[in-house]
């Protein structure tokens, strides 16, 4: 085979290719917008640093929840050295979860409904009761 027909092979099925498969990435863009949690917070930094808490933030508060429900200790010293209080839902506590983010619809639930899951925790824990 020549070059030129080779060439010519590859384009077309590059073009090929293409065509077939427009309806899948044209439609990635707009079918699925990211997640927009809000912060509204003043403060600077979350109790870890922010990758972790993307990640990990279920695996920390299952520590809190162990730390505090089997050993009774309430005061957790971060990485960087700073206390805060081990405490998922009180927002009278300005260093608890939701004392920081006390919008859990703006906030949590924003990356929740997009990936599509739902903690159980506030059957019991208490969600912040701001205009939701
Ligand atoms: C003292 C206030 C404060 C506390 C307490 C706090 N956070 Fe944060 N959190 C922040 C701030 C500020 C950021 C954003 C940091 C940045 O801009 O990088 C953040 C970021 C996050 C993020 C990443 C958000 C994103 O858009 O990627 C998650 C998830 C998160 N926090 C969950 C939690 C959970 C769960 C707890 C309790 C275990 C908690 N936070 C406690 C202030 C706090
Ligand atoms: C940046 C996006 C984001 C934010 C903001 C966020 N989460 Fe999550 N969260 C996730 C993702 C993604 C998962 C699922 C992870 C998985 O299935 O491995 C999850 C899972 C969880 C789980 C475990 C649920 C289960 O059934 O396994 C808990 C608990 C949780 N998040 C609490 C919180 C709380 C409380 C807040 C607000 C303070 C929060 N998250 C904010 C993304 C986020
Ligand atoms: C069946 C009820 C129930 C469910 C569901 C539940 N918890 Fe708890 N949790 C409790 C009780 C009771 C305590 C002890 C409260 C105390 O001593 O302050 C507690 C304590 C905690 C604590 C430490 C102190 C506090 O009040 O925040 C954390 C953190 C916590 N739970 C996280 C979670 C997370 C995250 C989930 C969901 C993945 C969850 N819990 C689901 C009942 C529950």
């Amino acid at each position: 085979m020549k070059m030129y027909d080779a060439g010519k092979i590859i384009v077309g099925i590059i073009v090929f290719v293409t065509l077939i498969t427009f309806p899948f990435w044209y439609n990635r863009g707009k079918a699925a917008p990211s997640p927009k949690p809000k912060l509204l917070t003043r403060e600077k930094e979350c109790v870890e640093p922010t990758p972790y808490m993307k990640t990990s933030h279920m695996r920390l508060l299952n520590e809190w929840r162990n730390s505090v429900v089997r050993e009774g200790n309430r005061l957790y010293i971060s990485s960087n050295g700073k206390k805060y209080s081990m405490n998922l839902a009180n927002t009278s506590l300005s260093d608890s979860c939701m004392g920081c983010h006390s919008k859990k619809a703006e906030f949590c639930d924003q990356c929740h409904n997009y990936v599509g899951v739902k903690p159980y925790c506030w059957d019991c824990h208490i969600e912040p009761k701001e205009k939701r």
